[in-house]
This record gives structure tokens, C-alpha cells and sequence, in this order.
């Protein structure tokens, strides 16, 4: 009899820098105590036999070299171990069956397929002693999924599923800065609107509107999203078109209130819980009249948490459909039952500390 063992990896929530990491830009996400499992356990087959709980499927496939995706629901589980493949990191690996449960909604913006990325990882690193550190891991993963799997996505999710807690993240790397922040930050209530949507379609437009109304602005002097102000954006309004100009003051002052939101979490004393409530919602406004992607549905629960109490809110991940974050120390349990009674399916959350992990 081989030995069961089970990992984990956490969700997030992306508190300040929503967009801004394929930009190369600063986020702070925070993991959150929502869970995605492997049990793991060495098959003597050249297989991986996977079962999904959720998804109430199973699907395996043979381990080789030259595995390629089969256009499903574990294509998460398959690139992984191409990655690995292609980093020459292995070489034969025995037979595995995985049993996945997952307590993050499946296309929520709370970061499901990192999660279960980084919980495979986590797990192919102990079982096969690949002395990854958590860096690594997620470095990896964010190759799986932005490379393999095809999603334009930056590297914020994987490294907050890995390596758990609040941080920022200097997403110009590698080697990427983080500051890690220690505050528990009570009172975060996550509500679902329950609208699915892949992220990858907001993602796609965004980046190539953002990225062409940069280069545009290049072309008039030596300028970059990191340091651009919204003055000089103003300058050479007539050089972009209207949604570029208003796609890039949306990026340039999210990336302003990120800042501010660093300069307050690091603080030794007690945060100013009121002050970052403010920038959350300040943020939600950008996202939803100059980036574009929130939606009714969204911008409803956010209305709902504020007038319920919350200090602030906005939608996290991509956009366009998926969650909110509502900050409401105190009055968690009103703003999650008006969540509830608007439609939405409200989960007062707490942050997770740990990151991936192997389970006892
Ligand atoms: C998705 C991506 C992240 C990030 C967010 C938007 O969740 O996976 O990398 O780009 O959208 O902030």
C-alpha cells in the first residue's frame, strides 16, 4: 500500500493593483482561507489518474515527454508537468492518482487554477524531493498557465497562492521585490455575484489597448507606465485614442492609490482601516469607468456592502463577472447578509498565512 498524502494551496483576493501586473506594475493581494486540495498517492502505472470533486470527473492520461493539452478542465494538471518536462527539472516520474477538492469557485477572480497549480506543484515537489522553494513554485506555475495554458495573465495569483499572507509585489522582474505586511486584516467579506466568465478575455483586450496607448506616448519622449503622470498622459491625449487615454489614466491611478495603499499597510502602528477602505473603493471606481470591467450585478453587491457598513469594496480578479471584496471590520455579518439578500452568496473570509502547504 502506498501512502495518501494531501496539499494545499489557498485563493486570493486582490486588495490594491488590480491590472497591473502583466504591466509589470506593483499589487497587493492577500490569500484568503479558501482551499484547494490534492490527495496524492503513487500508482505503480506510468499514469496520472486524476478525480475532480467538484467537477464530478475523472480523466487520465500517460506521463511523457512530449505530453501536449487536451483541451479540458485538467489541462491545469497536464501543464504543470510540462513545465517540468521543458525545464529539464524532470526526467521519468512514476505514476500518481490525485483526488481534487476545491472549496474557491471555479472563474471567480479568487484565483482557482492558480491554486490548483501550485497545489500540484506543491505536491510533485515533496513526492519527488525537487527542493523547489516557493518562489520557484510559483515562477513555474505562472509559466503553466501564462505560456502553456495561453491565459494573459500576470504572476500576482501564483505567488499568492504559494507563498501566502499580505505582500506587495514589484511585478518587474524576476527577481520580483516583496514586501511582506502583517497585519490580519479582519473583516474582508468576499460576495459572489455567481457570474462566471474567463478571465482571459478581459485580460486580452486590456493588455493590448494599454500596451498600444504606451507605445504611442514612447513615441513622444522617454516615458513608462511606471512613472508617467497623469498630467503628462493629459499632454498627449491627442496622440492616443479615447479608450487608450482612459484605459491608461485608469491603470496610472490604480497604480497611485497602490502606492499609497504600501505606505499605509506598512506602517508599524495600527493601520488607518478607514483610509484603506477609502483607496479600495476609489480603485473599484477606476475599474469600473475607465477600465470597463465591472458589471451591474458587481457594482450592486459593492453598493449593497457600503451602505451595510463596509469601509470599502471592489471587485477582485479580472472582472466582468466573479466576486467583490467588501473591507468591514465589525459589521462582517450585516454586510454579508445584505450581500446575501441582493443575490449575491456572501463568505466572510480571513487571511491565510501559510500559503501552500502539505497537510498533516
Ligand atoms: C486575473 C489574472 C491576474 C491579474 C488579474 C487582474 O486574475 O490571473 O494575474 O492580472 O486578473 O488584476
Amino acid at each position: 500500500m502506498t501512502k495518501q498524502q494531501t496539499y494545499s494551496a489557498p485563493g486570493r483576493v486582490c486588495l490594491y493593483g488590480e491590472h497591473q501586473d502583466y504591466l509589470k506594475l506593483t499589487v497587493v493581494p492577500a490569500a484568503i482561507n479558501l482551499k484547494t486540495k490534492i490527495t496524492v498517492e503513487k500508482n505503480n502505472t506510468r499514469e496520472i489518474r486524476v478525480n475532480s470533486v467538484e467537477l464530478g470527473k475523472n480523466h487520465s492520461f500517460k506521463i511523457t515527454k512530449n505530453l501536449s493539452l487536451a483541451k479540458n478542465e485538467f489541462d491545469y494538471i497536464r501543464a504543470v508537468l510540462m513545465v517540468l518536462f521543458q525545464e529539464n527539472i524532470i526526467e521519468e516520474i512514476s505514476g500518481f492518482n490525485l483526488n481534487i477538492t476545491s472549496q474557491i469557485p471555479f472563474g471567480s477572480g479568487l484565483s482557482s487554477s492558480a491554486a490548483i497549480l501550485v497545489a500540484w506543484l506543491t505536491a510533485l515537489n515533496d513526492q519527488l524531493n525537487l527542493r523547489l522553494n516557493k518562489t520557484e513554485i510559483a515562477d513555474l506555475c505562472f509559466i503553466a498557465e501564462n505560456k502553456i495554458l495561453g491565459i494573459n495573465c500576470g504572476i500576482m495569483d501564483q505567488y499568492s497562492s504559494s507563498l501566502g499572507g499580505i505582500f506587495s509585489l514589484d511585478c518587474d522582474g524576476p527577481p520580483y521585490k516583496i514586501q511582506q505586511f502583517t497585519t490580519e486584516l479582519n473583516g474582508l467579506v468576499i460576495g459572489d455575484s455567481c457570474i462566471r466568465r474567463s478571465a482571459n478575455e478581459p485580460l486580452t483586450l486590456l493588455k493590448s489597448q494599454i500596451t498600444t496607448g504606451i507605445e504611442k506616448i514612447k513615441q513622444q519622449g522617454n516615458f513608462e507606465l511606471r512613472t508617467l503622470a497623469s498630467n503628462t498622459l493629459t499632454e498627449f491625449r491627442d496622440f492616443i485614442t479615447e479608450d487608450e487615454y482612459r484605459k491608461l489614466l485608469g491603470v496610472i491611478t490604480i497604480r497611485n492609490i497602490t502606492k499609497r495603499s504600501i505606505t499605509e499597510l506598512s506602517k508599524n502602528e495600527e493601520q488607518d482601516f478607514e483610509y484603506l477602505g477609502s483607496l479600495l473603493t476609489k480603485q473599484q471606481t477606476m475599474l469600473r469607468d475607465y477600465l470597463g470591467v465591472s458589471i451591474p450585478e458587481l457594482d450592486n453587491l459593492i453598493d449593497v456592502s457600503l451602505k451595510a457598513g463596509a469601509l470599502g469594496a471592489k471587485l477582485t480578479g479580472a472582472g466582468l463577472g466573479g466576486c467583490i471584496i467588501a473591507l468591514a471590520p465589525g459589521k462582517e455579518e450585516e454586510v454579508a447578509s445584505a450581500i446575501n439578500s441582493a443575490g449575491g452568496k456572501a463568505i466572510i473570509c480571513k487571511i491565510d498565512f501559510d500559503g501552500a502547504k502539505k497537510e498533516d
